[in-house]
């Protein structure tokens, strides 16, 4: 990963680093680090871009964070991506109020309170400002940049937003036939006794919305009923282009990487998303967005068919939170992502 992340004093930059290193591993710079000399004066431009270069060619994977313009635009083409956080000045004023003492920053509590009516005000002219810290630079910097990017409106509730996988799989591993068929699952379902729902429905009262690939969305299209209600339903798609005739309003396609589904999601105020399809699966799991699994195992052997998992970028710890086995052979066990520190 060579990710940049630009935002205003307070728009949890830091936060965002640490949630991304979480997933995966990477080198961190906040670019306090090379913009001032010591105190308040800001080195010569040209130093602190150097050592920007240098700390890079040092680094495999790396997440640069700051609010200096003129810093980043000579190492932007250096990143694949550009993260542009736009919460508000109102959150902004907010997240440096409530920040904790930072040591790195300041030798004592009482430095940093005495410096926060500066801050403050300063914060809260991002909007008018036209200098490098400014918003009118951020944007435009955003704007410049070529490859992939995106602009976090809400990135406290993206950070918050909990997404979580409900499924069932075979022994060895497998969520459908090669064909997509599931018949050896409904076979399995059609033998549990009626009163028994192995927790989903207490699990969908937790969700807030369902992100499904195309081919489970299909899958489900060929049940007799629509089994979601008016749950919000997003269906990740490159082919399809609209919601299909009569297929439910709370049914929307989206063609977004899992990044841009949880950002709209959270703008949206959800914050639990169940996460169903294979790939799909796969595709969260890689970006590093799953907090918690539950699967069950099916007592069957399919041999080959449709994995639930693929390839990662890096080993994923799991916590085991809870195991359970039923009368009928079903086992249901419940896992946490560990997140890295
Ligand atoms: N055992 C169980 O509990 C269980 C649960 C769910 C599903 N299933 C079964 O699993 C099968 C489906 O799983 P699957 O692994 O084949 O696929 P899937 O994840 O359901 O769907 C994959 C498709 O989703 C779309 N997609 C995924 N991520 C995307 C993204 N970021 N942006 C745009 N489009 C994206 C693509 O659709 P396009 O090709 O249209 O671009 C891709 O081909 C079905 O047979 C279903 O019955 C079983």
């Amino acid at each position: 990963m060579k990710v940049i992340i630009l935002g205003n004093a307070g728009a949890g930059k830091s936060t965002l680093a640490r949630k991304l290193i979480a997933s995966q591993p990477a080198a961190r710079l906040s670019l306090d680090e090379v913009a001032f000399q010591g105190g308040t004066e800001r080195r010569p431009l040209q130093e602190s871009v150097e050592d920007v270069r240098r700390w890079i060619s040092e680094q495999d994977s790396w997440i640069i964070e700051g609010c200096y313009a003129d810093i980043l635009e000579p190492v932007l083409a250096c990143a694949d991506e550009l993260i542009f956080l736009n919460p508000g000045v109102v959150a902004c004023l907010a997240h440096c109020r409530s920040r904790p003492w930072e040591p790195e920053k300041f030798s004592s509590r009482q430095e940093q309170d005495a410096n926060l009516d500066n801050l403050l005000q300063w914060v809260g002219t991002y909007d008018t400002r036209a200098d490098e810290y400014g918003l009118a630079r951020h944007r435009a910097l955003y704007e410049s940049f070529a490859g992939k990017k995106r602009e976090l409106c809400h990135p406290e509730l993206y950070a918050s937003t909990r997404c979580s996988v409900f499924i069932a799989t075979s022994l060895d591993g497998l969520i459908a036939r090669n064909d997509g068929s599931i018949d050896w699952l409904e076979r399995a379902n059609a033998a549990v006794p009626a009163s028994e729902d192995c927790g989903y429905a207490d699990y969908m009262q937790t969700v807030d919305a369902i992100v499904m690939g195309r081919a489970t969305f299909d899958k489900v299209l060929s049940f007799p009923d629509w089994p979601y209600g008016n749950l919000p339903v997003h269906v990740l798609s490159t082919t399809l282009r609209c919601r299909p005739s009569g297929v439910p309003d709370s049914v929307q396609v989206l063609h977004a990487t899992p990044h841009e589904v949880v950002e709209r999601a959270a703008a949206a105020g959800h914050r639990h998303l169940y996460i169903d399809g294979g790939r799909t699966i796969q595709g969260f799991l890689r970006a590093g967005l799953i907090t918690e699994l539950t699967i069950t195992i099916i007592p069957i052997l399919l041999g080959s068919g449709l994995r639930l998992f693929g390839d990662l970028p890096a080993d994923t710890d799991l916590r085991l939170l809870s195991s359970k086995a039923f009368p009928f052979g079903f086992v249901q066990s419940h896992y946490a992502v560990c997140q890295k520190a």
